[in-house]
């Protein structure tokens, strides 16, 4: 029995984990073990010794319990101690590198042009993206089977509702509201049925810029485009006004700047007519002015619409308009 007690304890110091410490103590005290053997043998022995022998096993096997309680408790603490150790944090290891977000070119560009309006004293406004027919067509004097209404494909959702094919829509709803003198740009989507290509998107941003009050002429609508324009592309930029035709615009004309790329010489970006068209502008319409219950004998107004990305193509000069819904990094991260 000591030499079954000493193996146990030789076993027992060499015990590394619970799993052999399992093992050593099903080897000597389980229902098959060494110990528990030698009691079952006490029959063979004389009376006299059984009790002797007896006390002795159970005084070995209270020992040896004991151990491997102490022995549990030492592979318990080794184990906390690795862990431990394996989640120390090394606060000399460099840090991670972040990626700072950069502003989309489109927000950039929008930033701009509100910056100059609000500097004159614009107010921005928003309108609904899912108009009414009245507000994109009808108010802005485009009637039905109007054939201005060809020029823009838009997106039906019923009969009297689309979704804006212009900011235009706008103008009406801030007159309808809001007696003169007014002054306000309307930025936001907008959308057409167009084929995605170079330079069309079925949506796209423009800004509608707005202002009435008595006695506004075409001079102080060129005033103030003028000062625009140069403001986004250059102060000695060439500008002309190109006579066009709008419905809601009476005269209408459009505002072209000297190319950016050749300054008027010619070049493929004008198509060699040295300049580039860059907003639709005009004196609101009499007949608008009324239909939203304004006098006009007594105020006027003028009013101009640009595209957003057709502005940001020309002064980052980027010849695809798909590079800005594409949200490429190698594209966003060089603005
Ligand atoms: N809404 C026109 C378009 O989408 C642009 C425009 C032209 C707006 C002339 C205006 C304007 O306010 O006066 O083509």
């Amino acid at each position: 029995m000591k030499k079954i007690k000493d193996r146990a304890e030789t076993a027992l110091a060499n015990a590394e984990n619970f799993e052999e410490l399992e093992k050593i103590r099903i080897e000597y005290l389980g229902k098959k073990g060494k110990l528990t053997q030698v009691l079952r043998g006490m029959g063979k022995l004389p009376p006299e010794e059984r009790p002797l022998i007896g006390q002795l096993a159970n005084q070995i096997r209270e020992e040896l319990e004991n151990q491997i309680e102490d022995v549990k408790k030492e592979i318990k603490e080794k184990e906390k101690h690795a862990k431990l150790k394996q989640e120390v944090i090394d606060i000399t290891i460099p840090g991670r590198k972040y990626n700072i977000g950069k502003k989309h070119p489109l927000t950039l560009i929008l930033e701009d042009i509100k910056g100059f309006f609000i500097g004159m004293g614009y107010e921005v406004v928003e309108g609904p993206e899912i108009e009414l027919d009245y507000y994109n067509f009808e108010a802005l004097n485009i009637p039905e089977n109007h054939p201005a209404r060809d020029m823009q494909d838009t997106f039906y959702i019923n009969d009297k509702i689309l979704l804006r094919t212009q900011t235009s829509p706008v103008q009406v709803r801030v007159m309808e509201k809001t007696s003169p003198p007014l002054r306000i740009i309307a930025p936001g989507r907008v959308y057409r049925s167009d084929e995605v290509d170079a330079t069309h998107s079925p949506m796209f941003h423009q800004v509608e810029v707005l202002a009435v009050d008595e006695n506004l002429s075409l001079g102080d609508l060129k005033g103030t485009l003028i000062a625009f324009a140069r403001h986004l592309f250059g102060e000695d930029r060439g500008v002309r006004f190109r006579p066009s035709y709008f419905p809601f615009t009476e005269p209408s004309a459009e505002l072209d700047i000297s190319c950016i790329a050749c300054n008027g010489a010619g070049c493929r970006l004008c198509k060699y007519s040295g300049w580039l068209e860059i907003l639709g502008c005009g004196m609101v319409n009499p007949k608008v002015l009324e239909i939203v219950g304004y006098d006009p004998e007594k105020v006027s107004g003028f009013a101009a619409g640009m595209g957003v990305e057709r502005i940001a193509l020309l002064k980052y000069g980027i010849d695809d308009m798909r590079l800005f819904f594409e949200n490429d990094l190698r594209f966003l991260y060089q603005f």
